[in-house]
């Protein structure tokens, strides 16, 4: 087991999954609105499992989808982090940066503060030469996230996790290259 990585920002922290991460957890993964890009919302099972994935990665390779707490507040407001998908997708092997928050916690500017702190880690501690992003074209709160992070729109594609006809199938990729490594042409 590696010793889980926790970054704090100006105003949050990520860190590994405690089991008092759950309930709130599968409150936001029941929300409708949290839930409104992905093709349907979670029961407490598979928010449950999902969170137990997450907390397993980061127990294996030190980093992943970190739990996201206010520093000296709410001690859990969602996840924002990185991680190798699972799915085979049409730019993989990638890296990506993700997040969720709770409803009640959108409008503060933590998940970009939050992705700015994994940015950094993937960049000077993994050293990985890009990190990419991606979510439902219609996913604008998302969108604005990642250009918000400098990351330049790449290509539309289908996720094959999400059946034919689904309307949240189409999706937008979103890439990122640090200033040294395309300056110095790298990619
Ligand atoms: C995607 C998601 C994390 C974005 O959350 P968000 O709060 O809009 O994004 P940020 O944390 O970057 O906050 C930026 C917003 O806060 C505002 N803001 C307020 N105070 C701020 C501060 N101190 N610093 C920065 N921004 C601030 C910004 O103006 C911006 O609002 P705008 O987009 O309306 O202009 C959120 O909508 C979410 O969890 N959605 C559900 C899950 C989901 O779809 N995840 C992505 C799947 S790929």
């Amino acid at each position: 087991v590696i010793q889980p990585t926790e970054l704090d920002t100006a105003r949050l922290r990520l860190r590994q999954w405690w089991e008092t991460d759950l309930p709130p957890f599968a409150a936001m993964n029941a929300d409708p609105a949290v839930m409104r890009y992905f093709p349907h919302p979670l029961t407490r099972e598979a928010s449950d499992a999902m969170a137990r994935k997450l907390r397993l990665l980061i127990e294996e390779r030190g980093w992943g989808f970190w739990a996201v707490e206010i520093r000296g507040g709410d001690p859990f407001i969602g996840f924002v982090g990185l991680r190798v998908p699972s799915s085979a997708l049409p730019f993989s092997p990638c890296v990506e940066i993700g997040w969720r928050l709770g409803a009640a916690h959108w409008g503060h500017g933590y998940a970009t503060e939050a992705a700015l702190a994994a940015l950094s880690f993937a960049f000077d501690q993994l050293l990985v030469t890009e990190v990419v992003a991606f979510t439902a074209i219609e996913n604008w709160p998302s969108r604005r996230v990642m250009v918000r992070l400098g990351m330049k729109e790449s290509m539309e594609f289908d996720h094959p996790d999400v059946p034919t006809g689904n309307p949240v199938r189409k999706h937008v990729l979103y890439r990122l290259v640090p200033d040294r490594l395309a300056s110095e042409g790298v990619r």
